[in-house]
């Protein structure tokens, strides 16, 4: 967002907007129960994760093919600001400093994907394997053991090779099932020896929807009420497929679990008293989560989807219903296909019935005859879509344990980010945003889920998909615009790492202590630079200290508090 040399009359303003958006938040509004104190069982698994594409950069080093991603990004208006993920924080380049930051943490497990092209450069393994791609994974998987962090690889975090896309129509084409299979099969012999839990997809819902509804994300199409059901349909095939090449190849021998990662919002019903809110809301999670989860777990579709899409294609005319359908065959095969399920979880919205009438055409959305609706009280920290409701994460990890027969649990995703502008390492609403979200889950583990391990969203600042570098996850802050991409802790790592010492929340007396010290460390370093002369900095700008722009915010900031202070006196 910010780029070199913007005015001084700028940074005023942005600061005006960072200051009023700040007393927006409320975050103490806690109507939903009070905190909870205890502690997580015993080998609890604690872990930060990260994706190929928003994280290594690299994109045409070391004979890697293009992904649909490196096509999407490349082409100008589909990301914020034109950005790309070509070097993004150059992960690949900086294994051993990100361990490093992961051994500060004290991190148990770390989740990151595998980047397909980087391994099979066409996608199709007969053409050729990359085996200075295989190096890359070795390493980090050999120095992730060798610092006892165990590591959670996921197979596909939305980076098709392009040539698949390009010859075959991508994940519309049943043959991606082979070609997806081919690709786990290299990667189950090359780093399944090291490799204990895999997971196939991350968020498919995503490829689905953005990817081929809304065209928002790679390969960019807009399918409207077609291409998401076919996609989501090859790709729970494609799941299946490699569960079963892993339990009837490689589980014997390697002694693993493989499972699939979904993400969900949770919905509840504006009003609890009326049957059709209440049914809306249980279609917006079926709609979501269940689209994939009932298959894996029960064989089929969700009813929901069934009856509700049937109808509409039949008012529509058509044939046969938009939603594809599962063989007998086909259901015994999918049905059982996974080991744990990885949950990744951000948000909720409340949902009430609101009838869409065929006529108006195929979608997804409308399909579902819901609205969406987010109450103006919760936490927005600038994301447009991301508000911190935490009940909802106990909601919907209760749902999962009875939908689904309480399989074991690994939450894959769950964070914050924040859309300022300045430069922020005293990121207070994301300690907020863990500490209710990680004590709802403490809740959800006292209900009975069987929760055995959480991940925070993300390690590093990274690329943002369609959002570019606008919008910041990491608990860890990236200098984007040093070409060595610094990374600096927020206050964040100093609270999640006294959760992960304390594997919980002890005694009110103990956690009471932990945000003032967590943001103490942050303050200082502030202060560092607010107080530190401008020109001092100027040589190791680029190199080592947090951006000029940061240093003329607080500055600014500080003139900025006085002239109000004064104002009021
Ligand atoms: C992105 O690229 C398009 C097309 O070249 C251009 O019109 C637009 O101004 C660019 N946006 C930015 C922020 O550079
Ligand atoms: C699907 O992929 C196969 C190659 O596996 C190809 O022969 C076929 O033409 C593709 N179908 C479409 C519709 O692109």
């Amino acid at each position: 967002m910010l780029r070199h040399g913007v005015p001084g009359r700028c940074h005023v303003l942005m600061l005006v907007l960072c200051l009023s958006a700040a007393e927006d938040f409320q975050w103490t509004k806690n109507e939903w129960g009070a905190f909870y104190y205890g502690t997580f069982p015993t080998g609890f698994s604690w872990g930060a994760g990260s994706s190929a594409y928003q994280t290594e950069g690299a994109w045409d080093k070391d004979g890697k093919g293009m992904s649909i991603w490196d096509v999407f990004s490349h082409k100008k208006g589909k990301i914020l600001m034109n950005d790309t993920g070509d070097s993004s924080c150059e992960g690949y380049y900086k294994v051993k400093d990100d361990i490093s930051l992961m051994k500060d943490l004290k991190l148990t497990h770390y989740c990151f994907s595998i980047s397909w092209p980087r391994l099979i450069p066409t996608g199709i393994k007969s053409d050729h394997v990359n085996e200075k791609g295989i190096e890359y994974y070795d390493n980090l998987i050999n120095l992730l053991l060798e610092s006892k962090i165990t590591p959670i690889v996921t197979l596909y975090h939305w980076d098709l090779p392009r040539v698949l896309q390009d010859k075959y129509g991508g994940w519309q084409n049943i043959s991606m099932v082979s070609y997806f299979n081919d690709f786990a099969n290299l990667c189950f012999e090359r780093f399944g020896n090291r490799v204990k839990y895999w997971i196939t997809f991350n968020n498919p819902w995503s490829t689905a929807v953005e990817g081929h509804e809304t065209g928002e994300h790679a390969p960019g199409l807009q399918l409207r009420g077609t291409g998401p059901y076919r996609v989501a349909h090859h790709m729970i095939k494609a799941h299946a497929k490699v569960w079963h090449t892993y339990d009837t190849q490689w589980r014997h021998k390697q002694k693993g679990l493989l499972g699939i990662s979904l993400s969900g919002d949770w919905g509840e019903p504006v009003d609890i008293t009326n049957l059709k809110d209440i049914e809306a809301a249980e279609r917006y999670v079926q709609f979501s989560m269940g689209w994939f989860a009932t298959p894996i777990f029960h064989g089929d579709y969700p009813q929901v989807m069934k009856d509700y899409i049937g109808r509409k294609s039949a008012e529509q005319g058509l044939g046969s219903s938009r939603l594809p359908t599962f063989s007998a065959q086909e259901k015994s095969y999918i049905k059982g296909t996974s080991d744990f399920l990885g949950v990744g979880h951000f948000t909720t919205r409340y949902i009430t019935q609101k009838n869409f009438p065929s006529s108006r055409g195929n979608s997804y959305f409308t399909d579902r005859d819901l609205a969406e609706l987010v109450d103006p009280h919760w936490p927005d920290p600038g994301s447009e879509w991301l508000y911190s409701v935490p009940w909802g994460f106990r909601r919907l990890l209760n749902f999962v344990k009875t939908q689904y027969g309480n399989p074991m649990i690994y939450v894959t995703e769950n964070g914050v980010s924040e859309k300022t502008l300045c430069t922020e390492l005293c990121d207070d609403w994301r300690i907020q945003y863990h500490r209710d979200y990680i004590n709802e889950l403490l809740k959800a583990i006292k209900d009975g889920v069987n929760v055995k391990g959480y991940t925070a969203w993300s390690l590093l600042d990274k690329f943002e998909w369609d959002e570019g570098y606008s919008e910041r996850f990491g608990l860890y802050y990236v200098d984007f615009r040093n070409k060595n991409k610094p990374r600096y802790p927020k206050a964040s790592v100093q609270y999640y790492k006294r959760i992960i010492s304390a594997n919980g929340f002890p005694s009110q007396r103990e956690v009471e202590s932990w945000k003032r010290k967590a943001t103490e460390t942050c303050s200082t370093s502030n202060q560092l630079l607010a107080t530190d002369p401008l020109t001092s900095h100027m040589e190791m700008v680029t190199e080592i200290v947090v951006p000029t722009v940061c240093t003329l915010c607080i500055l600014l900031s500080a003139v900025f508090l006085m002239f109000l202070l004064r104002r009021r006196n």
